[in-house]
């Protein structure tokens, strides 16, 4: 797994782009504001040019804003980096109930898309765990589902499923989309590994799964082996109690 130094090297790297894209956006528009006051100035003003320039002005303002939003968002997740921003104290909690509450917290976007979320959880689990990080994670799980999975799927759909193997709650996660691109399969819990560059995604939302589970939770996640299905798959083992 990446090193910290390895990752503030991401995230400066990651920034890069967009900063330069914004400052020359900037540029630019100081450019155009100079050509019009020097017009002005000149007395030389057209109605079109200047129309024209505002268009432009108007244009890169939008590129240099969607660019600092996506520098936003990175700094946004390079926080949830740090495992312990949140003082969650471990305590005792029905794994049913916390998903049957994700479930409903997110019924209404996933209806929006189409996706109908199953769950299929042995009765009664109760686990002595960080809650709020295991919420995290099977929400970071539906987004990628919804970000990544479904393309021309008819009825897209994800599942949710657990049960208790002796002293571990094995849940996994699948949906029936298109499968994770070979190409990053091997690396898809390193930080900054994404398929979705383009789109503003930044490729971390694994990445602090991974931490929050291998880490905080003490437990293990993996994407199961797809090579015979087109199915993604994640399994995940926590210990039913953290404090053993
Ligand atoms: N359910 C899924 N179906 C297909 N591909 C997925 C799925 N979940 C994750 N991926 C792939 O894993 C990559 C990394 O995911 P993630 O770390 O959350 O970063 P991001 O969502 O920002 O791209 C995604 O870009 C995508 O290619
Ligand atoms: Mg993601």
């Amino acid at each position: 797994m990446a090193s910290l130094g390895g990752l503030v090297a991401g995230v400066a790297h990651e920034l890069n782009t967009p900063l330069g894209v914004g400052i020359t956006a900037l540029s630019s528009i100081k450019d155009i504001l100079e050509e019009i006051q020097t017009s002005v100035r000149e007395g030389k003003i057209r109605k079109t040019k200047l129309d024209e320039s505002l268009a432009t002005i108007d244009e890169l303002e939008k590129l240099a804003e969607n660019n600092m939003n996506v520098m936003a968002r990175i700094i946004q997740q390079f926080k949830f980096l740090s495992i312990d921003q949140t003082v969650e104290k471990a305590n005792l909690f029905s794994l049913n109930s916390v998903v049957e509450d994700i479930r409903n917290a997110r019924k209404e976007e996933l209806q929006n898309v189409g996706i109908t979320f199953n769950v299929d959880i042995q009765d009664n689990i109760t686990l002595f765990s960080f809650q709020k990080g295991l919420i995290e994670v099977v929400n970071s799980l539906i987004n990628n589902a919804i970000d990544h999975a479904f393309d021309s799927q008819p009825e897209p759909k994800i599942i949710l499923a657990a049960m208790v193997r002796e002293n571990s709650a094995v849940l996994t996660f699948s949906d029936n989309g298109v499968g994770v691109d070979v190409s990053i399969a091997h690396q898809i819990f390193e930080p900054f590994v994404t398929t979705k560059r383009r789109n503003g995604q930044v490729g971390l939302g694994l990445h602090i799964a991974y931490n929050l589970i291998t880490q905080k939770l003490k437990g293990k996640i993996k994407l199961l082996d797809t090579s015979t299905t087109s199915n993604t798959c994640f399994q995940i083992e926590i210990p039913i109690d953290i404090s053993h």
